[in-house]
């Protein structure tokens, strides 16, 4: 049996930390689906199509072990309809711990199925996000070592 997570998140857009964790799961599934959260209660930087085209240009290298897709509603749904065992999710400073502690328990009552399994990032990622990249880019501040070079292009493009 070929062991299939879902790597869900906004991905409002991919970062280094977030290439770290796709590759750290790939050592431990064979496939990994990173899915976009269609989330109507937030409005995000990039147009889900913008982020596809990052996320799909800046994962091309791992081929055909990530597929990426978008989905709403339950992430446990997703993952049962997608047949996942697993749902890959990155952990960094303690900060993300209570979240991710509530969101994996209210996952395993909704699905006792999907099992969630969190992966360290490297130290180099571990303050690094979405949002406070797009703060410093906003701004001009050099984000170089902490995106894609198609993000920080793509980044450049949306603050020009
Ligand atoms: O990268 P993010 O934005 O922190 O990702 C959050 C995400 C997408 C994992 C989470 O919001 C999610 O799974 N949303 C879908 C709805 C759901 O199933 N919520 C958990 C049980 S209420």
């Amino acid at each position: 049996m070929k062991r299939l997570a879902i790597y869900p998140g906004s991905f409002d857009p991919i970062t280094n930390g977030h290439m770290d964790i796709v590759e750290r799961g790939l050592k431990l599934f064979d496939k990994l689906i990173v899915a976009i959260l269609l989330n109507p209660g937030k409005t995000p930087l990039f147009t889900l199509d913008e982020r596809i085209e990052m996320l799909t240009k800046s994962l091309a290298h791992f081929s055909d072990r990530i597929e990426i897709d978008s989905f709403n509603g339950l992430l446990v749904d997703y993952a049962m309809s997608r047949g996942a065992q697993g749902i890959l999710r990155g952990l960094r400073a303690t900060s993300d711990f209570e979240y991710e502690f509530q969101l994996a328990l209210m996952n395993r009552k909704l699905n006792r199925k999907v099992e969630t399994v969190f992966l360290m990032t490297g130290f180099r990622w571990i303050f690094t996000s979405s949002s406070i990249i797009k703060q410093a880019a906003q701004f001009g501040g050099d984000i170089s070592d902490m995106v894609p070079e198609l993000v920080q292009k793509r980044l450049k493009e949306k603050f020009a």
